[in-house]
């Protein structure tokens, strides 16, 4: 293995996270499974590779954890991969935040997953509705408490089921504020990020926080209906592809790592999931990677949803996202 492969990245806490992560947000049931176990097995395909995704990143938020888990059983009792080798992240949903919920709210999640520990457990969004309420409903959005919330979590990084607690959708503004109240610094911040999105405040001030950034719909998710994505369609991106005989997609992915971050595409796709994988024994030379500076930017995950005039801590998208918009 060469050094500039960025298979992983660094933690606070001394983990070591895979740099590649398996997306399984609108992964339907059904089909979730069979990804999952694609990815892992997929060295079973392609004689070039020592082993397959070893990351995966799951959310109780996207109702497929149970199959999820299902798949990884399979996996462990067939012998193909070990827990220890995996890497497995989950997200606390908006409506657990109350602290005592937390612990439940993980606990469910490791039944779903059948597992006994997650590698990383994440506040999903710094958006807190209604114990026990379902959907997006306005009148059971609350005020967040993250303070408390996120002492719950500390709690659970205590207890040892989440071996690293982070957290997602976190603008610079809100992550500075946990900071001053954390005990435990938060190892992660998962936020969208892919070439039209690139997230340059956050990331500097993540870097000199010692918080590592994740990046989801790191091809600019554009399966999505409700998003008018084209990342993947950039003419920076196919002047790069074809330059370097690679796709869209994977330029897109193998800028994520030279970046610094990880990178979570989904796909249920067996074909896609190996080409997203194949990001390790090439680069994007220095004379090309200028280019990406040119990209005109804009956030593709407003957030919408959780603005309302009267309800909840946010009255626009701009208090969301503290102005990164
Ligand atoms: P599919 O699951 O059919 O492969 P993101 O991770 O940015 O949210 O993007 C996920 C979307 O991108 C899904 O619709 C997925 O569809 C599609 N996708 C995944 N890999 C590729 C690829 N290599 N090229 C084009 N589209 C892809």
């Amino acid at each position: 293995m060469t050094s500039n492969e960025i298979r992983f990245f660094q933690l606070n806490t001394g983990a070591q996270i895979p740099s590649l992560g398996l997306g399984t947000w609108q992964s339907s049931p059904g089909v979730v499974g069979d990804a999952v176990a694609a990815a892992i097995k997929l060295s079973d395909f392609c004689w070039k590779l020592q082993a397959g995704y070893r990351h995966i990143d799951c959310a109780q938020a996207y109702g497929n954890e149970k199959e999820i888990g299902s798949a990884l059983k399979k996996l462990f009792d067939e012998g193909v991969v070990k827990r220890e080798d995996l890497w497995i992240t989950s997200k606390l949903r908006n409506n657990d935040h109350a602290p005592e919920e937390v612990p439940e709210a993980l606990e469910r999640t490791l039944r779903d997953l059948q597992l006994d520990y997650v590698d990383l457990y994440l506040i999903h969004w710094p958006v807190e509705m209604k114990k026990g309420s379902v959907g997006f409903q306005p009148e059971n959005f609350v005020p967040p408490n993250i303070p408390s919330t996120w002492k719950a979590m500390e709690e659970l990084y205590d207890s040892g089921k989440a071996r690293a607690i982070g957290v997602s959708n976190f603008s610079s503004k809100k992550l500075r504020d946990l900071l001053e109240v954390a005990r435990i610094s938060p190892a992660v911040n998962q936020v969208e990020c892919h070439p039209s999105w690139q997230q340059d405040k956050l990331r500097a001030f993540c870097k000199s926080k010692g918080v590592h950034l994740s990046g989801y719909s790191p091809l600019g998710s554009p399966g999505t209906t409700w998003l008018q994505s084209d990342v993947l369609k950039h003419p920076v991106l196919n002047m790069i592809a074809d330059k370097l005989g690679k796709t869209p997609a994977q330029v897109a992915l193998r800028w994520g790592l030279q970046m610094g971050h990880s990178v979570l595409p989904k796909s249920t796709n067996e074909a896609r999931i190996k080409e997203n994988f194949d990001i390790f024994d090439w680069s994007i030379p220095d004379d090309l990677f200028v280019k990406f500076s040119e990209i005109q930017q804009a956030r593709l995950i407003r957030g919408t949803f959780f603005v309302h005039e009267t309800y909840g801590s946010y009255r626009s998208i701009e208090e969301l996202w503290d102005g990164e918009i």
